[in-house]
């Protein structure tokens, strides 16, 4: 699948997206190295400290199937005029599984930016942190 249809995929999760408190939609699309894409998108909560990020959904989406150590893309994308950038935790939750990772950062008019998560998250705390 080539970025930019990765990208278009985490577009589409933008109707998904449950945000009555926030109003700001986002949607997420994780490429495994067999073809596999799971699809994420923000989930709020009355209590608000329960809500959850698309790219975390889309994460825990493939963990919950099987995936764990073929993850090759994520993209993620918002409707704002700057690049929906990636949360510190949904940064360090991709980092346990997929610390090189490359993630596709999209903004509303459809251009989007490729970053290692290495970039997004330097001397990131993961597995081999704890040996
Ligand atoms: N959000 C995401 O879904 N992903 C991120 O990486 C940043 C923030 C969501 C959480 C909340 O529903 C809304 O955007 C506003 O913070």
């Amino acid at each position: 699948m080539t970025d930019k249809a990765l990208v278009e995929l985490a577009f589409t999760m933008l109707e998904r997206s449950y945000v009555p408190y926030s109003h700001f939609p986002v949607g997420a699309a994780l490429l495994c190295a067999d073809g596999t894409v799971f699809t994420g998108c923000n989930v709020e909560n009355a209590a608000y400290g329960s809500c959850i990020c698309a790219e975390r959904t889309a994460l825990v989406k493939a963990v919950s199937e099987g995936h764990r150590d073929d993850f090759v893309r994520l993209a993620v994308a918002g409707r704002g005029e700057d690049y929906c950038w990636p949360c510190g935790a949904c940064r360090q939750m991709l980092y346990e599984f997929a610390p090189g990772l490359t993630v596709l950062v999209a903004r509303g008019d459809g251009d989007f930016v490729s970053m290692s998560l290495h970039e997004l998250l330097p001397h990131g705390f993961g597995p081999s942190s704890l040996d």
